[in-house]
């Protein structure tokens, strides 16, 4: 057993880890703390569409602890969604995300554009904080608010600022990826000003960023033993075992036999809800162009993948890759 004192999350991937996802991964693998939806942004009279609907509704979600997110750059449009979410479904808390740097997102001003400038992310706060304020007072039970941020736009030193703002607030947990809008998800994580903003921030922090193995976690937890959690995304769609691996959880089956199992279901499940072929495909497409990262040749998995144009074809191509083993060089050690 290692560090497994400190929590370990699923970060919110849009597109990717929708309730059809969280299910899935859930039946087959351990280790998941708390899961975080994909982006919901805020819309117009506060209401949510089905789609959204459905992703945070209980009865999608059973024995998955769960945290809905919101994107807006709307202080009163986010009080209020983030109430109705709190009193409609029962969620206690509510993460707000300031740091998707998407193109179709920061041009209206919402997730990592948030940070461009310091005075409007702190009016944002300010407004927030106090109408969540003036709601409660009302007698009216007020979620939690969480922040997933970045540490800055364009430039490191743009943290300094950001983290300032962040204090000032009664925000109950900082989820911090420490890279810039301007590197989306490449390059190295400043590591240096996440030490920063760990060391300044009144708030329990939470770790995001490039953790992919076991060892990466563990050096994570060592450097920073105060964490409230560490967050991973794209590590736990490449390897779906990581949180074990990092708990020293121990499971019988055999691991090859347990990966194909969850891959084959995540493709049913996703049928079984759009009844469509190319809808499923490109879900599946998507989700290997993270599991192939794990394989023996991983541009020649993709490839063999991507070739296939029908649900048929693409169980075929699944079925040749497991027969080769292909997955056994990295992960076939539980
Ligand atoms: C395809 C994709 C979709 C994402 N969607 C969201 C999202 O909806 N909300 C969010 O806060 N972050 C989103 N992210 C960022 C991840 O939550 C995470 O911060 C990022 O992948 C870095 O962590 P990792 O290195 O563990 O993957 C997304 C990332 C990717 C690659």
């Amino acid at each position: 057993m290692n560090g497994s004192r400190i929590m370990v999350c699923f970060a919110p991937m849009e597109g990717i880890t929708g309730y059809i996802f969280r299910n899935t991964y859930n039946s087959f693998f351990e280790g998941i703390d708390t899961f975080y939806t994909p982006f919901i942004p805020t819309s117009q009279k506060d209401k949510l569409p089905a789609k959204y609907k459905r992703d945070i509704a209980p009865e999608n979600n059973a024995g998955i602890s769960l945290i809905p997110q919101l994107l807006s750059k709307d202080p009163v449009r986010t009080a209020h969604t983030a109430v109705k979410i709190c009193s409609g479904y029962g969620y206690g808390e509510i993460d707000l995300n300031c740091g998707c740097p998407s193109g179709t997102v920061t041009a209206n001003g919402r997730g990592a554009a948030m940070l461009s400038d310091p005075d409007s992310l702190d009016a944002f706060f300010e407004t927030l904080f106090m109408e969540l304020d003036r709601i409660s007072a009302e007698g009216v039970k007020v979620p939690d608010i969480s922040v997933k941020t970045r540490i800055g736009m364009s430039f490191v030193s743009e943290a300094e600022d950001i983290i300032k703002i962040y204090n000032r607030y009664p925000i109950s947990t900082l989820i911090i990826h420490p890279r810039l809008k301007d590197e989306y998800y490449g390059g190295n994580v400043h590591m240096d000003i996440f030490s920063q903003m760990y060391e300044e921030s009144i708030h329990p922090v939470i770790y995001n960023g490039d953790i992919n193995r076991a060892e990466d976690y563990n050096r994570i937890v060592r450097d920073y033993p105060d964490l409230k959690a560490v967050m991973i995304g794209r590590g736990l769609l490449k390897d779906p075992a990581l949180a074990e691996r990092i708990k020293g959880i121990r499971r019988k089956e055999d691991y090859s036999h347990r990966l194909k199992e969850y891959i084959r279901a995540l493709c049913d499940g996703y049928y079984q809800v759009y009844r469509d072929e190319r809808n499923t495909l490109f879900k599946m497409k998507e989700m290997w162009s993270f599991l192939a990262d794990n394989t023996k040749d991983p541009e020649k998995t993709l490839r063999s993948i991507r070739r296939a144009d029908s649900l048929g074809e693409y169980k075929a191509t699944v079925n040749r890759i497991f027969e080769f083993e292909i997955f056994s060089v990295n992960m076939g050690i539980l």
